[in-house]
């Protein structure tokens, strides 16, 4: 299979120096990259600046803003066989960003306007054919289950994969999967290393039935 997976945090620019992020570390996508390539399919990996090494034989692309994100999502979305949206989209970005650096004294106190980014994986729901996997992330901190299913129908995926905040920028995780066509699957908590393997194996499961 091909994949095309994302991840890290995405950095939404103020000014030309200054960015509002989140804590992503990346391990998950990263992870996941590695598991399908140890599956042998090909992995273009999109991402978000983070301080891992890209595992050997993917396809990196890098990129910085939900904006770069979603044209390179959109560049790379046809010829994949799946999808995984593994990144930390920032929902909000700077509504005008300053061309030059903001300075501290001299003017009024700044305010930052946001504008909402526009949602890369409804767009691949969306866009998909009907052999194409598009797999998202939730990460809940009330209601897991619930509204990560909510996510999953909203968006038309194929399969959520849904964490609490304690996943994040953390080596291992619990993880909750729900592919389209089957009941919830609880991963106890384990090394994201062993969770990528597992998720890519229900993956590949799905792909041979669509
Ligand atoms: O709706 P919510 O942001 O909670 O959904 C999370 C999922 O949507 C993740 O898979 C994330 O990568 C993706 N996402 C996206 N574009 C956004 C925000 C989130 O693709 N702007």
């Amino acid at each position: 299979m091909r994949f095309l997976i994302t991840a890290g945090g995405t950095r939404e620019y103020i000014d030309p120096v200054r960015f509002i992020s989140n804590a992503s570390s990346g391990r998950m996508g990263y992870a996941l990259a590695a598991a399908a390539l140890k599956a042998g399919h090909e992995v273009t990996l999109i991402s978000a600046p983070t301080a891992l090494k890209p595992p050997a034989g993917a396809k990196l692309v890098a990129v910085e803003s939900a904006a770069e994100m979603f044209a390179a999502v959109k560049e790379h979305f046809a010829p994949c066989d799946c999808l995984i949206m593994a990144a930390a989209v920032a929902d909000f970005t700077p509504a005008r960003p300053s061309k030059t650096k903001i300075k501290k004294d001299g003017g009024p106190r700044p305010t930052l306007r946001l504008k909402p980014t526009p949602d890369i994986l409804r767009w691949a729901g969306r866009h998909k054919s009907a052999s194409q996997v598009v797999v998202g992330f939730a990460l809940e901190d009330r209601h897991l289950r619930d509204n990560a299913a909510r996510k999953m129908r909203d968006k038309r995926l194929d399969m959520i994969v849904a964490n609490t905040p304690a996943a994040i920028n953390a080596p291992a995780s619990i993880l909750h999967i729900k592919p389209v066509d089957s009941d919830w699957i609880e991963i106890s908590k384990s090394h994201k290393t062993a969770s990528s393997r597992r998720i890519i194996r229900e993956i590949e499961r799905l792909f041979r039935q669509q």
